[in-house]
């Protein structure tokens, strides 16, 4: 309830979400193999409910990975992930986007890491721009995602990179080229997930080992949806102004987002590279402009 306060705010979300869900209802009901195929291990990608939602698999011999047929210049890919529940310590689902350029790589990230029974799933998120990334901020959920689907979504446009859990922006980046700060905008990016095993690193720095005798681990994806400019595709589609994810409803939080995103900030955010004094000494200048 914390994060509905007032009767205004639950009015304003009521019509939020009625917007959301009018703009939904005329976007394309996407299954697996329409926008997506599999990358790696066909074995472990397993389509579900006609191709609508897909199983992913994560045993001893191998995880699995599935990238978008296209890449996209701007524009908002969201889909609904329902994560590994009990012991998912040592594994990390992935959804992100990646201009797959090896020198100067674009990048957005979020990357889920598994935690002990009862104990809550990171959500880490990075952001890569013109090949220099180390932009880590770590939120634990204020949910179990192993219970339910929820929405993941990564709004990109000409103003802001945002990344959304449900309809709760958890991270702004935003379009600060004027002081400086690269910012993704000349390459097109696939989009990317992957279920595999980092008990080296994902939880608790990589104290806490992947537990082989609760395999197979399951993770499940439904709703894909990837609205963009699809690259190649029709010339000048980026730079176009009327297209709906670079309106005006879309170039800066609005008022309950903005107090939403607050919210996280301030009670679920457990690691912010921004004022990791021992990496950075004198704070990056992204980090400066405020959220
Ligand atoms: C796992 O749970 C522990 C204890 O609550 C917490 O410190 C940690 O941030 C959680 N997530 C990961 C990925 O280690
Ligand atoms: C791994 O799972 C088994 C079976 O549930 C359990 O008996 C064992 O204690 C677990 N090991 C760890 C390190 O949690």
């Amino acid at each position: 309830m914390a994060l509905y306060p007032s009767l205004r705010s639950l009015i304003a979300s009521l019509c939020f979400c009625f917007l959301a869900f009018s703009l939904s209802a005329f976007g394309r009901p996407a299954t697996f193999l329409q926008d997506f195929q599999v990358t790696w291990s066909d074995s472990h990608i397993r389509q579900i409910d006609g191709g609508r939602a897909i199983q992913l698999i994560l045993d001893q011999n191998s995880g699995c990975g599935f990238a978008s047929k296209h890449k996209y210049l701007f524009g908002r890919v969201s889909m609904k992930i329902k994560l590994i529940p009990g012991d998912s310590a040592g594994t990390v689902t992935a959804f992100y986007m990646n201009s797959d350029t090896d020198a100067v790589r674009d990048e957005l990230d979020f990357e889920f890491l598994g935690n002990r029974t009862g104990q809550p799933y990171t959500v880490q998120t990075n952001i890569y721009a013109q090949g220099k990334g180390n932009r880590e901020q770590r939120v634990n959920l204020w949910f179990d995602p192993a219970a339910d689907f929820h929405t993941y979504t990564i709004l990109w446009n000409h103003h802001h990179i945002v990344f959304y859990v449900d309809d709760v922006p958890i991270r702004v980046y935003k379009n600060n080229e004027a002081r400086g700060v690269p910012y993704p905008k000349l390459q097109p990016m696939g989009v990317f997930s992957t279920l595999w095993e980092a008990d080296d690193w994902a939880t608790r720095g990589g104290l806490e080992k992947i537990n082989w005798s609760k395999a197979p681990f399951f993770s499940y994806y439904k709703d894909f949806d990837i609205e963009g400019c699809a690259v190649p595709g029709p010339a000048n589609c980026a730079s176009s102004a009327t297209n709906w994810w670079e309106g005006t409803a879309y170039q800066a939080l609005n008022a309950l987002e903005y107090r939403r995103y607050r919210w996280v900030r301030i009670n679920h955010m457990i690691y912010d590279y921004c004022t990791d004094k021992s990496r950075y000494p004198v704070a990056p200048p992204e980090c400066l402009a405020g959220f």
